[in-house]
């Protein structure tokens, strides 16, 4: 199955200005004399800065690509390596280990492709022993697409197609963007995070930060607030 989603919602810093802005900005004002001349010209270039902002969010709007997501075929070992790679945070594991991924765990992986450009994935297994259990073991977003949603939304789209009721996944304390990441995914469902460290530093041949183990659910299969700005649209 091939999903198409619209994930470049708007991002929340890409907020146009409150239309009490521009009131203030058209509001008749009575200067003090003298301040005339001041006043317009700051007001111009004030209104002058925010033109060209809206210019350049419409612009970032209309320049919306469209993400497809889907389970990984042997083909796509390779980009998961090179995002992997070039993530400069992730545990580079051996292009052998990402080949092995998609051909044993595809079902519990995505890929997110925009305009046929490998974009991030999501690698994850259900818990032999605990089978309604996703296991997230990598996720990563190429630096072009990053805070786009994009990796929110490919952990929404893989909990939905596994149908598991909780969702694990290991975070160093320094890696504040995961840790974002799946609180986010947890808020969006009422869902609780147990923490507690799995992999402590000593567990290691070699030097490694402490893996904390994020455990999330139940997940259930809705999200609390729909997604406003992803339109689906499946072939
Ligand atoms: C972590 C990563 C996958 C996030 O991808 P992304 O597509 O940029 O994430 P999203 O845009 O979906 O953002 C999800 C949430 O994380 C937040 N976030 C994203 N990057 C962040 C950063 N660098 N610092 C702090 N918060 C961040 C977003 O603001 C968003 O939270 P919000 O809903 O409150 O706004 C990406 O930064 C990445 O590939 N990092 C390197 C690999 C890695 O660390 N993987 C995770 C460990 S397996």
């Amino acid at each position: 199955m091939v999903t198409v989603l619209r994930v470049f919602r708007r991002h929340p810093q890409q907020r146009r200005m409150p239309s009490a802005f521009w009131d203030t900005l058209q509001r008749p004002r009575g200067p003090p004399v003298g301040e005339t001349c001041q006043v317009a010209r700051t007001a111009v270039e004030i209104s002058a800065q925010f033109v060209t902002l809206e210019g350049m969010v419409e612009e970032l709007e209309n320049s919306m690509s469209e993400a497809t997501f889907r389970h990984p075929v042997l083909s796509d070992g390779q980009a998961l390596w090179q995002l992997a790679h070039a993530s400069q945070v992730l545990d580079v594991n051996t292009s052998y280990a990402y080949l092995l991924w998609c051909r044993d765990f595809s079902g519990t992986s995505l890929i997110a492709e925009i305009d046929g450009v490998p974009a991030g994935f999501v690698t994850g297994y259900l818990r032999p022993d605990a089978p309604d259990t996703l296991m997230v073991w990598q996720v990563a977003v190429g630096a072009d697409f990053q805070r786009r949603g994009l990796a929110a939304t490919m952990l929404d789209e893989l909990a939905a197609r596994c149908g598991a009721s909780y969702l694990e996944t290991t975070i160093t304390d320094d890696n504040a963007a995961s840790n974002r990441l799946f609180t986010r995914f947890a808020a969006r469902r009422d869902a609780g995070v147990e923490r507690s460290a799995l992999f402590t530093a000593e567990l290691y041949p070699d030097a490694h930060d402490t893996e904390f183990l994020y455990r999330i659910g139940p997940i259930g299969q809705g999200l609390k607030t729909p997604e406003p700005e992803l339109a689906e649209t499946s072939s």
